[in-house]
C-alpha cells in the first residue's frame, strides 16, 4: 500500500513525502516586486513545516504586466539575487522550492490603464469588463521567448524547477476557453491549436533550462462551461502531448467559476463533509489514468485518508495545498503525528489582505 509519506522523485527531484505547496500568491514582496524578510520568513516557515516541494505565488515574465500587489518579478536579471535569498533559506529545511510564472491578462484588474493587456482574442473578461488586445503571431513568439529567458533565471536563481500557470482563467488558460479564444488561425479552433502557446512556450522553456531540469505545468482539468471552455476531453488530450513532450509532471485544479453547478477552485464547506474534499480528484483521476507522468491534484486536500485512499485507487501520485497552510505552514509535520489532526482553516475564503494574504487565525 502506499503512504502519503512515501519518498518518490519527479524528474531528478527528490520528494520526502506527496505533499506539495501549491503555488499562492502571499502578497508579501515589496512594491517593486524584490522579496521581502516577511516573504522570506513565511517560505522559511513553510519549509520547516514539512512540504517536500513549495510552489511560489505567481510571478510575471513581462514587465509591463504585473496581475498582482507584491508579487516576485521575473522579468530581469535584477531579480536573481531575491530568488537565491528565497532558495536558499528553503533549501536549509531539506525543502524543495520550484517557481510558478504567469501572465495574468484580463482576468486581472490590476493597474488596467497601464498594463499592457493582451489576450487571444479582444473578447470583454465576464467580471473585470477589460477587453484585451488580441495577440498577433509575432506576439505569440515573443510570449514563449520571455518565459524562456524567465525559466533561464529561475534556474539560475536556484530554483529546483519551473511550473507555467495555465489554469485559472489567467491568459493561458483563456487560449484554451472558446469563449476566450475566437481565432481562426493555428492559435484557435480545435485543442491543438488552442493550445499551441502553450506547447512553445514549453519548447522555449525546455530548450533554454535543458532536458535535468523540471517543468511542470498546472492546468484546469475542465473550466465546466460547456462548450464554451475547456473540457475533459480535451484537457487529457493536452496533458497526453505535454506528456509527449517531455514535461515532468502536471497539476490539476479547475472551474474559472463562471458556472455554479461544478466544483469552484476555492470550494467552500469542506472543512467537515469529506465527501467534498479533493473535489477535482475524479477528474484528475480519469487524466492521470492517460498520462505516464506524476500527476498532483490540487482543490480541497484535508483528510489524510480520503488522500491516501485517492492515492491507492488512482494513478495520482501527489496531493497539493493552499489555504490550509496559509493557516498552519508546518500541517504536515502535525499530520506525520497524528493523521486524524483536523486542519484549523475552515476554508472562509478570507486569505485575502492588503497586508499579505494570510490567514485570518494569524494575523
Ligand atoms: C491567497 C491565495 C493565493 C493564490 N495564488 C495562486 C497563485 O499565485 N497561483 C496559482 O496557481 N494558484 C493560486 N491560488 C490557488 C491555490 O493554489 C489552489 O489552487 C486553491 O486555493 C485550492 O486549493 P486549497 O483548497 O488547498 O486552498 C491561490 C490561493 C489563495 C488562497
Amino acid at each position: 500500500m502506499k503512504t502519503l509519506f512515501d519518498e518518490s522523485n519527479i524528474g531528478k527531484l527528490k520528494l520526502k513525502n506527496r505533499f506539495i505547496r501549491s503555488a499562492t500568491h502571499l502578497s508579501l514582496a515589496e512594491k517593486d516586486c524584490h522579496t521581502s524578510e516577511k516573504l522570506l520568513n513565511a517560505y522559511e516557515d513553510l519549509a520547516q513545516g514539512g512540504v517536500s516541494v513549495i510552489i511560489t505565488g505567481f510571478s510575471h515574465a513581462f514587465a509591463e504586466e504585473q496581475p498582482a500587489v507584491k508579487m516576485i518579478g521575473a522579468y530581469d536579471d535584477k531579480f536573481i539575487p531575491d530568488f537565491k535569498k528565497i532558495t536558499e533559506v528553503v533549501h536549509k529545511h531539506d525543502c524543495n522550492i520550484i517557481m510558478q510564472l504567469a501572465y495574468g491578462g484580463s482576468q486581472s484588474k490590476l493597474l488596467k490603464a497601464k498594463r499592457k493587456i493582451m489576450g487571444p482574442s479582444a473578447v470583454e473578461h465576464i467580471f473585470t469588463g477589460i477587453k484585451p488586445i488580441e495577440m498577433t503571431k509575432k506576439d505569440f513568439k515573443a510570449f514563449s521567448e520571455k518565459f524562456g529567458d524567465a525559466a533561464l533565471r529561475v534556474k539560475k536563481g536556484g530554483f529546483d524547477g519551473v511550473q507555467l500557470h495555465c489554469a485559472h482563467g489567467y491568459m493561458l488558460s483563456q487560449c484554451l476557453s472558446p469563449y476566450h479564444n475566437r481565432r481562426a488561425d493555428e492559435y484557435g479552433g480545435p485543442i491543438e491549436n488552442r493550445a499551441r502557446i502553450i506547447f512553445e512556450t514549453y519548447e522555449n522553456m525546455r530548450k533554454k533550462v535543458g532536458d535535468d531540469f523540471p517543468i511542470l505545468v498546472k492546468i484546469n482539468c475542465s473550466d465546466f462551461m460547456g462548450e464554451d471552455g475547456l473540457q475533459l476531453e480535451e484537457c487529457k488530450v493536452l496533458c497526453k502531448k505535454l506528456a509527449q513532450m517531455g514535461l515532468d509532471a502536471i497539476e490539476i485544479s479547475g472551474n474559472v467559476a463562471y458556472n455554479e453547478n461544478s466544483p469552484l477552485i476555492f470550494e467552500k464547506k469542506i472543512s467537515r463533509d469529506k465527501s467534498r474534499q479533493s473535489y477535482f480528484s475524479k477528474y484528475a483521476a480519469e487524466i492521470a489514468a492517460e498520462i505516464d507522468i506524476p500527476l498532483i491534484v490540487v482543490g480541497g486536500n484535508r483528510s489524510i485518508d480520503v488522500m491516501t485512499d485517492i492515492l491507492n485507487s488512482t494513478d495520482i501520485s501527489y496531493f497539493s495545498l493552499s489555504r490550509t497552510l496559509l493557516s498552519e505552514p508546518d500541517l504536515i509535520n502535525k499530520w506525520k503525528e497524528d493523521e486524524n489532526y483536523n486542519p484549523k482553516c475552515v476554508a472562509c475564503n478570507k486569505c485575502w489582505s492588503l497586508k499579505g494574504n494570510i490567514c485570518i487565525l494569524n494575523r
